[in-house]
């Protein structure tokens, strides 16, 4: 099974499967206060990403690149992302590193988005030359490490050796000319994995948890035989991610992303202390079914939405919204209580 055909399955899967599982953000609630106190145009959005500013609090996360189809998509979300002011993260860049004639497919992001915040992509198991390339192929300001351990193993033709991978992190983290984000792909985190990341000095994570796209549905699906349907609920929600962040704020910048499916799922995350969210499938799903102009008015109601929620809670920025109490319920309180978390 070669790279190319993997990334088509992948864009057709997450676009096709139903988001099935519970994410976590319903037990999340606000109060509601009758005077907000606040003007909807002194609202701002901005935020800072380990010393960039982000002029909106999400993004696209990264999916694609590395095929023909892929390159279509990438080529019109970075229009999108252009349009609307937002940074974008391409899909794993492996494919161009191991074959030229695919750089294509990821550098039309830069291409169409020559002033933007673009963002590299590559496995947490990655050396750092390749690291240097992948950077250095798109001109990106920060490039993300994946770990997907359970995607891997799922998948037929996926590694099955997770050994040392820290370790490598910890040189590219050293070495690496531009911020490094160390993200999930939809498992979710654990203080147990903050407390690595710090160790070998980690900066910035992005949570990426369950309850939206999921690998091993996705990686079920083309199995030939015996898939493994009952790990389907593996890992942590977003939600439970962010909280299990406690104590560590001030060694880590903390991203959100994992089934983010309306601007208030963007707010609870960012009230959950998240710096900025990056929404994957509800993006792939919304320029599938309207295309690339449906995409872009899409996002834009969501950068409006968020200013409306940001005002009914009375939050001029994302620092005041970061501090605002917010309630716990059902599940993800049963969690906090197993796990001592306030
Ligand atoms: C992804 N994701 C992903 N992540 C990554 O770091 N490198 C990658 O190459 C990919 N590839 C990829 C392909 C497709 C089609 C999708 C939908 C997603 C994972 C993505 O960035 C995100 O972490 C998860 O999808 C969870 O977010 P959502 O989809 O629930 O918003």
């Amino acid at each position: 099974m070669s790279i190319e055909s993997r990334k088509i399955d992948h864009l057709r899967l997450a676009a096709e499967l139903p988001q099935s599982m519970a994410s976590g953000f319903d037990d999340v609630m606000f109060v509601h206060r009758t005077f907000p106190e606040v003007s909807f145009a002194e609202i701002s959005l901005q935020t800072n990403v380990a010393g960039t500013f982000f002029s909106a609090p999400f993004w696209i996360n990264a999916m694609t690149g590395g095929s023909e189809p892929s390159a279509q998509v990438n080529r019109d979300l970075a229009i999108a992302a252009r349009e609307l002011g937002l940074a974008m993260a391409v899909g794993s860049q492996r494919a161009a590193l191991r074959d030229d004639s695919l750089r294509e497919s990821y550098t039309v992001v830069r291409k169409e988005n020559p002033g933007g915040i673009v963002i590299a992509n590559l496995s947490a198991a990655a050396t750092i030359d390749d690291v240097l390339r992948a950077v250095d192929m798109l001109d990106a300001q920060y490039i993300q490490l994946h770990a997907n351990a359970p995607q891997e193993l799922v998948m037929p033709e996926g590694d099955r050796n997770f050994k040392g991978i820290l370790k490598g992190v910890e040189t590219i983290i050293r070495h690496c000319p531009v911020p490094v984000i160390i993200k999930e792909v939809g498992f979710g985190m654990c203080r147990e994995t903050y407390r690595q990341l710090t160790e070998i000095g980690a900066r910035i994570v992005d949570v990426s948890g369950r309850g939206g796209t999921n690998f091993i549905a996705i990686e079920n699906q083309r199995r030939s035989e015996w898939p493994m349907d009952d790990l389907r609920l593996w890992g942590q929600t977003t939600v439970v991610s962010l909280l299990e962040a406690e104590g560590f704020q001030n060694q880590l910048t903390f991203l959100a992303s994992g089934g983010v499916r309306n601007p208030l799922d963007c707010i609870k995350c960012l009230a959950l202390g998240a710096q900025g969210v990056g929404l994957a499938g509800f993006i792939l799903r919304t320029y599938r079914s309207s295309g690339l102009q449906g995409l872009i008015d899409c996002l834009q109601h969501w950068l409006h939405e968020v200013r409306v929620i940001m005002t009914m809670l009375g939050c001029r920025t994302l620092q005041e919204l970061n501090a605002i109490p917010v309630w716990i319920r059902g599940e993800t309180a049963d969690w906090c209580e197993v796990r001592n978390i306030d």
